[in-house]
């Protein structure tokens, strides 16, 4: 396979994901979608975070593998492209885990697990205090993920700010302990300033939180509130249908805040149709939640079926070896990079 296309104007981008499952809409809509326009102009990294899913499932290496696999199949459905950017298994790049090692020792203990990203994970995986060691570390490791590869942008959802702002943190210290740069030096001068590490920037996506379709909760596949890339149109039908809104009549005035017309912005790509349906909705325009369910149900399947056309190839005999080509070739790069 032709190593990715590469000038020296093009500017690095990493992000990655932890393999726990099937990606869905928070995740296309949060960075997914974002990755695809970087990888137009940007060399761009995608990284299997499979060592962050032995954090809590160390027990489970043949799942990890698996869930591995699947992600890269989501990638590559959604259009990630193997020619223009670069698919980089975790446990195969030896710098990561040499770079976490030392990034470990910058960073204050207290500081780590005052992550609101951390917390929030320790309660809603209600992992009380029996978690591992190496669980708040992959917060730390995921400094060494990025910085390993000294990205200029980090596309990441919402979620996930919290640990590029600890992994720039580390980048400034690195600079300023082993590279002399001096601690007044705005962030964008770093590199020109002499450090090994650029400071790097989030990409928050389009929509950072999607709701679920429990209409609460942030969309998670733990919670069972997710539509997944791989769904059937039926699935979409059936989820996009249980979105609860409460609202009464169809001529009750609406709140256009609510989870459904978070969705009918999130997935209709037509302005004017948006705002026309806000505009009825608010009024209580005769405009039920059940067509414009139906509506919102269709612009899903329509971004959906393309994806479903690229995956059916990956899920054909000898899909699986296909990935994993991909991956080694990839991860060759990554390791040379
Ligand atoms: N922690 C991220 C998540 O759960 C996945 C991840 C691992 C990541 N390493 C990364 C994201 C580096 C961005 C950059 O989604």
């Amino acid at each position: 396979m032709p190593a990715p296309s590469q000038g020296p104007a093009r500017s690095r981008v990493l992000t990655g994901d932890t393999p726990t499952g099937r990606l869905h809409l928070g995740h296309y809509v949060g960075s997914l979608e974002n990755r695809l326009a970087l990888q137009e102009k940007h060399d761009c990294f995608f990284l299997l975070a499979n060592m962050h899913a032995f954090t809590t499932r160390a027990d489970k290496a043949d799942d990890i593998r698996r869930d591995t696999i699947e992600i890269v199949k989501d990638w590559l459905a959604a259009g990630i492209d193997p020619a223009k950017s670069t698919i980089v298994l975790q446990t195969e790049v030896p710098a990561i885990a040499e770079l976490t090692w030392f990034f470990a020792m910058l960073l204050p203990f207290n500081r780590v697990m005052r992550n609101p990203t951390l917390k929030t994970e320790i309660e809603t995986k209600d992992l009380g205090d029996t978690y591992s060691f190496g669980f708040p570390m992959y917060a730390v490791g995921q400094c060494a993920d990025i910085l390993a590869f000294r990205p200029v942008f980090v596309p990441v959802g919402e979620d996930q700010v919290a640990h590029i702002e600890m992994c720039r943190e580390v980048a400034r210290r690195f600079d300023q302990v082993y590279c002399g740069v001096n601690p007044k030096t705005e962030d964008k001068d770093y590199a020109r300033g002499g450090g090994v590490f650029p400071i790097p920037e989030a990409l928050v996506g389009r929509i950072g939180r999607l709701v679920g379709v429990d209409g609460t909760n942030k969309m998670s596949k733990s919670l069972g509130n997710a539509i997944f890339l791989s769904d059937t149109p039926k699935e979409v039908q059936k989820k996009v249908g249980k979105i609860f809104t409460g609202r009464q009549s169809p001529t009750a005035p609406g709140d256009v805040n609510n989870a459904l017309f978070q969705y009918v912005r999130a997935f209709i790509r037509d302005e004017a149709r948006v705002r026309e349906l806000e505009d009825r909705y608010t009024r209580g325009d005769n405009l039920g939640d059940g067509h414009v369910k139906q509506e919102v149900a269709e612009w899903i399947n329509k971004l959906l079926e393309p994806m479903r056309a690229r995956r059916a190839e990956f899920e054909k005999p000898g899909g699986d070896d296909a990935v994993i080509d991909i991956i080694r070739a990839g991860t060759k790069r990554a390791n040379a990079v």
